[in-house]
This record gives structure tokens, C-alpha cells and sequence, in this order.
């Protein structure tokens, strides 16, 4: 099974899945958290240039294809090897962060990405996407105590230092993504509190999980 979870800077994706993953481990499933952009060893290396505040004049199209490029290296390398050997994948962020951001929020066109989505993704989509939603000044000043008490790097932010418009932007392009696909997306209100946030997803998870479960019997 291969879950993703999506969302903007400060929307706590990362605290989450490292919950989830403990909790699936726990209960005995064989799963594998993994992470866009950066999971491979050339992919540390694509998520410097694409993070690095220096990098201010980076191209769209430049920041799309190193995107797609860390993408393809992590499939062939981690997420086709984990599913095909019934691994849980669990994975912060994937392509629906690439259709919001530089989609979206770049404004490159959509329908480009898809395609180039099309090639390197062999139709490898996932089971299962969390969208933790919330307005993006929460998230912005989340994200930037973060960086401000070196919970996070500022060598990391180029992002962060992006507009409020920018991020706007981001968060209805995920909504839209989300309404296109309602069965694929569980769309969680990520202002709430932590424990709340968490509840809401182990509930669709302990659905998923068990509906799996039944289906696997009923074989
Ligand atoms: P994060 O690992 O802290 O979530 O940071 C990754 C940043 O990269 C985040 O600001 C979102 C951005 N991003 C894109 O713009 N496009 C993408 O395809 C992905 C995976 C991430």
C-alpha cells in the first residue's frame, strides 16, 4: 500500500507520518518512511540546490525538472522496490506536491507536468493521500518558529521565504487536486492540535487497514 501526505510549510506532515510509521511498526506491518525530495542518496543532493535560500533564481522549469529528477531516482531506488515487496509505503510529499507548487502556484502548465508525471511514474499512484489543510499564515509562522528554534535549517528555506501569495496558491491547488480525486484524498484539518490531527488520521488508517484486512480474507 502506498500512502502520501501532502500539504504546506507548517502544515506538520513530517511530525505525523513519523507517528503513523511507529504505530503500523508497532503492530507488526513491514513499512518504509520515505520523503520528497531527498530520500536517495542523489536525491540529498537535488533537495540542496532545490532548498538553499541562495537558489533564489532558480528557473521554474529548472526547479520542476530537478523535482521530476529526484522523482525518478527515488521510485526506481526505494518505492517500486518497497511495494514489490508488500512494504507499506509511507512518503511525505510526491506528485501531487509537484501540481500544486510548481503547477499551481508557479504557474507552469499543468497538463506539461501530468505528461512528464506520465513518463517517469509508470502509473504509480498512491492508495491512500492525506491532505493536511490549513490557511497558510498558520503554517507560515509555524514553519518559520521552527526554523527560528533550529527545529528546522534555514539552509532549508527557500520556500518559507516565498509570499503569502505564493502559498495561497499552493493550498487551492491542493483542494483542487483533492476534490478531482475524492477517493484517493482524505483532506484533514491541520490547525487543529496535534493529537486531534492525529486522531482524525489513524481513523481513516484503522478504516483502510481493516477494509484491507477483510478484502485479503475474502480471497
Ligand atoms: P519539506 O521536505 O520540508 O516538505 O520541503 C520540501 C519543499 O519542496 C516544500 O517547500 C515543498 C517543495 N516541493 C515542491 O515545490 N515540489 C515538489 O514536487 C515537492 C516534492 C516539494
Amino acid at each position: 500500500m502506498f500512502i502520501t501526505f501532502e500539504g504546506i510549510e507548517g502544515s506538520g506532515k513530517t511530525t505525523q507520518i513519523k507517528y503513523i510509521f511507529e504505530f503500523l511498526k508497532d503492530r507488526g506491518h513491514d513499512c518504509v518512511m520515505t520523503r520528497e525530495p531527498g530520500n536517495t542518496k542523489i536525491g540529498k543532493k537535488i533537495r540542496k540546490i532545490l532548498l538553499d535560500p541562495d537558489n533564489k533564481d532558480m528557473a521554474p522549469l529548472t526547479e520542476l525538472l530537478l523535482y521530476m529528477a529526484d522523482r525518478a531516482q527515488h521510485i526506481k531506488e526505494v518505492i517500486l522496490p518497497s511495494l514489490s515487496e508488500g512494504k507499506i509505503v509511507l512518503c511525505d510529499r510526491y506528485y501531487d506536491a509537484t501540481v500544486a507548487y510548481q503547477g499551481f502556484s508557479r504557474g507552469l502548465d499543468i497538463e506539461f507536468i501530468n505528461n512528464l508525471h506520465r513518463l517517469i511514474l509508470d502509473d504509480l499512484k498512491p492508495d491512500l493521500t492525506f491532505l493536511l489543510d490549513l490557511p497558510p499564515e498558520i503554517g507560515l509562522s509555524r514553519a518559520w518558529k521552527q526554523i527560528e528554534n533550529g527545529a528546522r535549517t534555514r539552509s532549508e528555506s527557500r520556500f518559507e521565504q516565498e509570499t503569502l501569495a505564493f502559498h495561497e496558491k499552493v493550498r487551492t491547488g491542493y483542494l483542487a487536486l483533492a476534490r478531482l480525486e475524492p477517493y484517493r484524498f482524505r483532506v484533514t484539518n491541520a490547525s487543529a492540535d496535534e493529537s486531534q490531527v492525529r486522531n482524525d488520521i489513524m481513523a481513516v488508517l484503522n478504516a483502510v487497514l481493516s477494509c484491507t484486512k477483510m478484502s485479503r480474507k475474502d480471497l
